[in-house]
């Protein structure tokens, strides 16, 4: 912990009036309400950029819950999520965390890149995804009964497991699970043009353009290009910039250091647009 006490954990609180844009690409919305109402934890397994978080947050919003989302990193424990003694005036005063806010007040606790945390956090998860949900706060001597309307969400990128990171079969199991794909074409182009403003016949042909290039994904290139960085070219376009120029700096540079593969990349790019 650090000298003033601030944990190391961000965490965004939200409690959103307006409901964030999600297109469904298949049952995930169905699938989320049911969870939820069920009482069930759900886990998300995708590629980055591929929607996993405007979902979590569209759903919250959706359902009228808070949404208590955490960023996991490799230094975060479980006290970051449950919550600790910090020195405040002179007292010592326990700060709930935001897996404990979303227990005690009721709302939705998303956990992105979940294996990336330490494994400590998968202690106070398994007494909170059983049928009990519980969260016993050692530290308080309390143990917390989960109200109906808390909801436990996780999600990782498969593409990124190693060994030593990945989720225990033992956790994975206490989880209904959804896998996450880039959207189909007609999907990614609705996307494309609602979130940059770029004309949705100018964004068939990015999508079409991210196919080809997420084919080149695996010698090379590790991951394909996402719905993230089409939506970033796409805005780059509307706001004026020459293709090549925005498909260079969003759709080439962020994706390999290599520079075989960006001149691989580009080639690809430059075949669609000309020279
Ligand atoms: N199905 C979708 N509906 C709406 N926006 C989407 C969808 N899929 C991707 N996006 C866009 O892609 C961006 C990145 O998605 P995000 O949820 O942050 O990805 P992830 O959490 O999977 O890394 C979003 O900000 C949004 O603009
Ligand atoms: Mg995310």
């Amino acid at each position: 912990m650090s000298p003033t006490g601030a944990s190391s954990v961000e965490s965004i609180a939200e409690n959103q009036r307006e409901l964030p844009f999600y297109q469904p690409v298949d049952n995930e919305c169905e699938l989320f309400e049911h969870a939820y109402r069920q009482r069930l934890p759900l886990l998300l397994k995708g590629p980055t950029g591929c929607g996993k978080t405007r979902f979590v947050s569209h759903m919250a919003a959706k359902l009228g819950k808070s949404l208590f989302t955490v960023s996991c990193h490799d230094d975060l424990t479980a006290a970051d999520l449950t919550g600790r003694y910090l020195l405040q005036g002179g007292e010592t005063r326990w700060v709930d965390g935001p897996l404990t806010r979303a227990v005690r007040e009721g709302g939705i606790c998303y956990l992105d890149e979940v294996v990336e945390a330490r494994k400590d956090v998968t202690v106070v998860l398994h007494p909170l995804t059983d049928d009990r949900r519980l969260l016993p706060l050692e530290r308080t001597g309390e143990l917390l009964e989960a109200p109906d309307d808390f909801m436990l969400v996780i999600s990782y990128n498969p593409g990124y497991q190693h060994i030593l990171k990945s989720l225990k079969p033992s956790t994975r199991q206490r989880f209904v699970a959804k896998t996450f794909g880039f959207p189909p074409p007609t999907v990614e182009r609705e996307v494309v043009a609602r979130e940059s403003g770029l004309a949705p016949e100018r964004c068939s042909a990015l999508v079409n353009l991210a196919a080809r290039l997420r084919d080149m994904k695996g010698q090379d290139l590790e991951e394909g290009v996402s719905t993230r960085l089409l939506v970033y070219c796409a805005t780059l376009i509307a706001a004026g910039m020459p293709i090549l120029q925005a498909a260079q700096a969003t759709l080439v540079e962020p994706l390999s250091d290599d520079e075989d593969v960006q001149e691989g990349l580009l080639e690809a790019i430059k075949a669609t647009f000309g020279e």
